[in-house]
């Protein structure tokens, strides 16, 4: 019980991680995209910090619940007299998986950081610098998370 909890709990993290950049990439950028850049920056400073807020939850969320669910399974294993030997999706799973929460942690704390201190300050073509990176390394782990999905539903 405890176990299939943990499960959809991590997989409705990653639907809400993944479907935010999903929307964010290819319906909200190319909206905003005719607007003045002030307009446009200002807008997407706010948008991007009200998801990153919650990202920042469920990433960790993800993270945590998936090294349980690995432990548990492990001990289990392990006590019941066999070895555990992790299915080769579970490892690429997991090490992807954690690379994304880093590539997250760099996007929230580094360029997301620059983002709002050059919007606060008026500075709209280094904030275009920074939002463009956002857009990269977001896109970046959108490719990720859909090969780490492949793997895991198809594998
Ligand atoms: C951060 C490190 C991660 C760890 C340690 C981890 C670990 C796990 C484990 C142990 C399971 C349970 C598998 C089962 O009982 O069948 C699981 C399920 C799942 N994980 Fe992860 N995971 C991680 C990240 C991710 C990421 C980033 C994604 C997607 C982008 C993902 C997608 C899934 C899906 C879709 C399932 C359900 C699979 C199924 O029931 O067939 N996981 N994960």
């Amino acid at each position: 019980m405890l176990y299939d909890s943990l499960k959809a709990l991590h997989v409705l993290s990653i639907v809400l991680w993944i479907g935010g950049m999903i929307f964010a990439h290819f319906f909200l950028r190319p909206a905003v995209a005719e607007l003045e850049p002030p307009v446009r920056l200002k807008l997407m400073s706010d948008v991007l910090g009200r998801f990153f807020k919650a990202v920042l939850v469920t990433s960790l969320l993800t993270l945590i619940s998936g090294i349980w669910m690995l432990g548990r399974v492990a001990k289990q294993t392990v006590q019941s007299g066999g070895s555990f030997d992790m299915p080769i999706s579970w490892t690429i799973m997991t090490a992807l998986g954690i690379v994304m929460v880093a590539i997250f942690m760099h996007i929230r704390f580094a360029l997301y950081t620059k983002l709002k201190r050059f919007v606060s300050a008026s500075d709209w073509a280094p904030a275009g610098g920074s939002l463009a990176k956002i857009r990269q390394w977001v896109f970046t782990n959108l490719i990720i998370g859909i090969l780490i999905l492949l793997v895991v539903l198809l594998g």
